[in-house]
């Protein structure tokens, strides 16, 4: 039986994620209760999935086929869930991720439009069976925005390289999800400062956790 609680990252390209959870990462390493906490990304965290990960966003040689991405990350998803989310969430611990099934939703179901997001959400129940985030936070940012902010970056992976409209979609298919699993999105204005936006995820963990966020 699971009694950890499960928090995850999404939001479209280069809406602040990773810059979220690096900041959450580095307030929790200041904690006592440290080893309470456990962070994963998708797809990774096992020498595996990593390997399935160079394969999904680095690999130029010969582009996977969309359904072909969509089992790796499914596969990459299972291994995940079972050699580390669940043992961690059935220690009690808080299981931390920067991406999980909404970004599969949103990218292959709604972007690539391989199968339906509905589908999709179908095809990932089979998969991880009941396991759902706890909390999610949903960085909001419009496409055209966060493109702005893409031009600043450095090298872009294959899919961060996708046009605008593609990520139109990928927006879609957050607002698809959102709206089925609503009680566990917490919509964040992605467009406020870094830190501002960061006071704000950790008085949302202070109010839901108490005990682990003292
Ligand atoms: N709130 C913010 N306001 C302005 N720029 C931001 C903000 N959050 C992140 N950035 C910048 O946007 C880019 C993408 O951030 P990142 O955290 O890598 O996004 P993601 O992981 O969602 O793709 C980085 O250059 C980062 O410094
Ligand atoms: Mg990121």
């Amino acid at each position: 039986m699971k009694n950890g609680y499960f928090i995850t990252f999404e939001g479209g390209e280069a809406c602040g994620k990773s810059t979220q959870v690096k900041k959450l990462k580095e307030y929790i390493s200041t904690l006592k209760n440290k080893d309470d906490f456990l962070f994963v990304r998708e797809p990774g965290g096992t020498p595996l999935t990593d390997k399935i990960r160079r394969l999904l966003l680095n690999y130029e040689e010969d582009k996977p086929l969309p359904m072909t991405e969509l089992l790796l990350f499914c596969a990459a998803r299972v291994e995940n869930i079972e050699k580390c989310v669940k043992p961690a969430l059935q220690q009690g611990k808080v299981v931390i991720a920067d991406r999980f099934y909404d970004s599969t939703i949103a990218y292959q179901g709604m972007a690539r439009g391989i199968m339906s997001a509905q589908d999709i959400l179908t095809l990932t129940k089979k998969i991880i069976g009941p396991l759902k985030p706890d909390l999610t936070f949903y960085l909001k940012i419009s496409p055209s925005e966060a493109f702005k902010r893409k031009a600043k970056m450095g090298e872009m992976d294959r899919i961060e390289k996708e046009g605008l409209d593609f990520h139109e979609k990928v927006a879609k298919g957050y607002n698809f999800i959102s709206n089925i699993e609503k009680e566990r999105f917490y919509c964040l204005d992605a467009t406020k400062e870094p830190d501002i936006i960061f006071n704000e995820i950790i008085t949302v963990l202070k109010e839901k956790l108490p005990e682990k966020f003292k």
